[in-house]
């Protein structure tokens, strides 16, 4: 740690340990070769782990395995441009406990220089409540749109074709006589008209009912043949799912992938600058892969925290136990690919 001149290091450094002692995250600081020389109570409490078996571990060991692989690189990559940093911006990060539970995290970093080592002080915060919340609201939002588009097509649209009618038995008593008032009842007739197919197609957009009839493969290709004749941008479909998949496949389910396909085609349309859009889904192997993919502009770092598109879609892959990633190359455009553990009985 950098003490000033004019302090007593060991003054500063109790008063340190203090501050760390005291912050309510999880606090560990790491050496350049990862291995732990600090944590907080509050880390403890977190991991599972004793003051002293910490110190004889390195970080990695709380990573979980699937990503253990690549946290010796990347940790390398911070200590090579040291900077106050979030760790693994736009990623899902998670830490795993000494009793093998994993746990989803928020995690700062700062550079903190020793002597002639450079250190790293990563506070960690357990998300998992907010996380939880988060998919709550996607939940209830889901509910929420299906209860509006319910009403607007039972309530609104029947009584608006109520009010056509109404208005068309009016205009046909006052065509012989009153011609002139007839042909403005026909207008409002008409607009009436116009007013239902508007509100039905909104509803539909809230409700997919396509879904439930026809499933969620025949759903995906009818949103994305709308999205061709509406943008005229180059939209294909590739299917290498059985007919069975729309018979096993829970509802619940569907409607989350029908949202994530949703989002992501109207992203690339809206941000991408493409001039096709292909949309895969396939089950391989115990997985149902579903992919976006645009050949257009790609995307910029920190692009995915700019909107709500992107978190309502983690958080809608979070809900049916889906695993969601983003590639995106300047040169080859944008992929959103959704993984969901599934296999056909
Ligand atoms: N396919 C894409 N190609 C290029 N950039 C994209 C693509 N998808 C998203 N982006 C970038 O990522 C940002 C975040 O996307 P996100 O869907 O979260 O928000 P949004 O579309 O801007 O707004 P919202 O979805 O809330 O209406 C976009 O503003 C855009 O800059
Ligand atoms: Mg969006």
């Amino acid at each position: 740690m950098n003490v000033p001149e004019n302090e007593n290091p060991d003054v500063a450094n109790d008063r340190f340990r203090a501050v760390v002692e005291s912050a309510p995250n999880g606090i560990v600081v790491v050496s350049q070769v990862g291995l732990i020389t600090m944590v907080n109570q509050r880390a403890e409490e977190m991991f599972g782990y004793s003051r002293d078996e910490f110190m004889e571990m390195s970080v990695d060991q709380l990573v979980p395995n699937r990503f253990r692989g690549a946290h010796p690189s990347r940790r390398e990559g911070f200590h090579s441009h040291p900077k106050k940093r979030a760790m693994g911006a736009g990623r899902d990060l998670y830490a795993v406990r000494k009793d093998g539970g994993e746990f989803p995290v928020e995690i700062a970093l700062t550079p903190l220089p020793e002597g002639d080592e450079n250190h790293v002080l990563a506070s960690i915060v357990d998300i998992t409540q907010r996380k939880r919340l988060e998919v709550e609201i996607v939940r209830i939002s889901e509910n929420e749109q299906r209860r509006i588009g319910q009403d607007l097509h039972d309530d609104l649209c029947s009584q608006l074709s109520g009010i056509g009618c109404l208005t068309k038995v009016i205009e046909q008593k006052l065509a012989s006589e009153n011609p002139e008032e007839a042909a403005l009842v026909k207008k409002v007739t008409e607009m009436v008209g116009q007013a239902g197919i508007r509100a039905r197609e909104i509803a539909k957009g809230l409700v997919p009912t396509v879904l439930e009839t026809k499933g969620l493969s025949r759903a995906i290709v009818d949103l994305v043949s709308r999205q061709q004749d509406l943008y005229g941008i180059k939209c294909e479909v590739k299917l290498k799912v059985s007919s069975r998949l729309d018979e096993q496949l829970p509802s619940h389910v569907a409607v989350q992938l029908y949202r994530i396909t949703q989002e992501a085609v109207a992203n690339a349309i809206k941000h991408s600058d493409c001039d096709s859009i292909l949309v895969e889904l396939k089950l391989i192997e115990g997985s149902l892969e579903l992919s976006i993919r645009d050949d257009g502009k790609g995307m910029q770092p920190n692009d995915e925290s700019e909107g709500m598109g992107f978190f309502t879609m983690k958080r809608r892959a979070e809900v049916v136990g889906a695993a969601l990633a983003v590639s995106a190359a300047i040169s080859d455009g944008t992929e959103i690919k959704c993984s969901l553990p599934f296999a056909l009985i």
